[in-house]
């Protein structure tokens, strides 16, 4: 497939893995960090300043902005590495940040260093190049295509957990995390992939940890030292790149035209016949199995861990699948999953209470308001699911697992910026309904025929790139 001359950032980076590759000329400039000495004159919000702050932070960062947030309000400011952070937790603030004023920002930490593994897929691009995969890449997750993914999902969920037997303890975040991939690279690949789920499956841990692990704005600088660390992130970026590259040129080279994602992808074309190149494929397709699975997998492990501790919702449970599953031949199948009310109701307060995307980092491009205070252009800003959707203005008793609260369209009467696990506007999540459809399966097929229950205490969290629960979460099987 043939790069087109107008598209220099792919010319740039043709020969070079994603790693080593710069960061495409087209994107906005990289606004310059603002340090304490930039600041004079300016009118910044207060906020914690303590000499153990970036300690704090890095020990439990939920708790470290639930508690600025209790003690400053919704708009603090503190410093990391020496560079300004600015927190935007109100609704009216989430809402000015990712929709209404979107253009004065580009993604924040951690992404550019996601752009290593990932390429230039939709998570990681900025503008201009992003607006043109999302309109390239929006078919196969509108909601009309979505139904035909629902018989591959509930398929593969029924194959995977007849493994499990009467009694078993089973590791619920390893075999959740392993279903849901299966499902995406089902659907993204058909049997392609197979052959290198495993491989795939280590390589996106280790590049994964090591993001994770040194995510504090400029430590991406030791990404190049001779440290065996660091050059192991640059193998396993290599290592998904080359498969996902081999793939998708196995693919174009064997001219099959199958209607999975891929093939989707591979036909896509813009009203004036400008497609995907194949380079552009392989980026997006590592970036839909990454944010394809690990997220919806964390959701489903809490879920279970929450209906361990509230087993009064799985008969009823048990009813809603009997009769979701009795329509399973019908057109409208996906519909009636996603609209069945208990299973919805406990999905949503999982997503408020433990949102696999818990931090939305972003920059300021320019100098812009923010629920009228003044945020310079360069700050740090942070918007993040897990303290706005903790906000007991808006939802009562916050802390507590209340899944009768989403009834009578409670969602609508919220305020926008409320409530936003897949966040919002041009940036949301372009698999929400894709996740929605699968995690409301997967519950209730287990639920329609078993009980899981925890073998030892509700798990802690382990909050990192994604919120996701320490350790594996033994949990009994039990049939019903
Ligand atoms: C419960 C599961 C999921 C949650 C809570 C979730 C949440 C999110 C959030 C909050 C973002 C925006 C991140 C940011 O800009 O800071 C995002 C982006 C994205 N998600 Fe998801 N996601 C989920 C599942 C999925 C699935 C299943 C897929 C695909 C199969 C997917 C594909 C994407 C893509 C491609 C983006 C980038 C969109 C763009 O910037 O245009 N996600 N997701």
């Amino acid at each position: 497939m043939a790069f087109k001359t107008r598209k220099p950032y792919l010319e740039a980076m043709v020969d070079l893995a994603p790693f080593q590759s710069p960061r495409p000329d087209e994107y906005a400039p990289m606004p310059k960090p603002l340090k304490r000495r930039d600041l004079k004159g300016l009118n910044i919000p207060d906020g914690p300043r303590s000499p153990l702050l970036t300690l704090r932070f890095q020990k439990d960062t939920p708790a470290f902005l639930i508690n600025a947030k209790a003690e400053y309000g919704d708009c603090s400011s503190f410093f990391l590495a020496g560079q300004l952070f600015i927190t935007a937790f109100s609704p009216e603030m989430v809402n000015e940040v990712t929709v209404s004023k979107q253009g004065s920002f580009i993604k924040g930490v951690g992404f550019d260093r996601m752009r290593k593994v990932l390429g230039s897929g939709l998570l990681t691009n900025e503008e201009p190049i992003h607006l043109r995969h999302r309109r390239l890449m929006q078919s196969p997750f509108h909601i009309s295509k979505i139904s035909t993914y629902a018989q591959t999902m509930l398929g593969l969920t029924r194959k995977h957990i007849s493994n499990w037997r009467d009694g078993q303890v089973v590791a619920i975040g390893p075999e959740m995390m392993s279903l849901t991939f299966d499902i995406v690279a089902d659907i993204l690949f058909g049997t392609d992939i197979s052959a290198d789920t495993k491989r795939v499956q280590d390589s996106m841990h280790i590049a994964i940890d090591r993001i994770e692990r040194t995510m504090l704005p400029g430590l991406d600088r030791l990404d190049n030292l001779p440290i065996p660390y660091f050059r192991k992130f640059e193998r396993a970026a290599n290592e998904l790149h080359d498969v996902a590259t081999r793939i998708v040129n196995e693919r174009i080279a064997s001219g099959v035209k199958r209607d999975d994602l891929m093939g989707v992808l591979l036909e896509a074309q813009t009203v004036d016949g400008e497609k995907l190149s194949a380079r552009e494929i392989s980026d997006e397709t590592l970036t839909l199995i990454l944010s394809g699975h690990e997220t919806t997998a964390n959701v489903l492990t809490w879920t279970f861990a929450y209906l361990s501790q509230n087993p009064k919702y799985w008969d009823d449970l048990a009813k809603e699948a009997d009769e979701v599953f009795a329509r399973e031949g019908d057109e409208d199948f996906a519909r009636v999953i996603l609209a069945a009310p208990l299973s919805g109701a406990i999905f949503s307060e999982v997503l408020r209470l433990a949102p696999p995307v818990w931090i939305s980092p972003r920059r300021a491009l320019e100098d812009v308001t923010l629920g009228g205070r003044q945020i310079p252009k360069g700050a740090h800003v942070l918007v993040s699911q897990y303290v706005t959707q903790r906000d007991e203005n808006y939802f009562s008793s916050p802390n507590e697992f209340i899944p009768e609260r989403w009834s009578n369209d409670f969602e609508k009467s919220l305020p926008r910026g409320a409530y936003f696990p897949f966040l919002a506007g041009s940036r949301k999540c372009l698999g929400d309904q894709f996740a929605l459809l699968e995690g409301r399966i997967i519950i209730l097929e287990i639920a329609r025929q078993a009980r899981l229950s925890l073998t030892g205490a509700f798990p802690k969290a382990q909050p990192r790139a994604t919120y996701r629960p320490k350790g594996a979460v033994a949990m009994r099987y039990e049939l019903i």
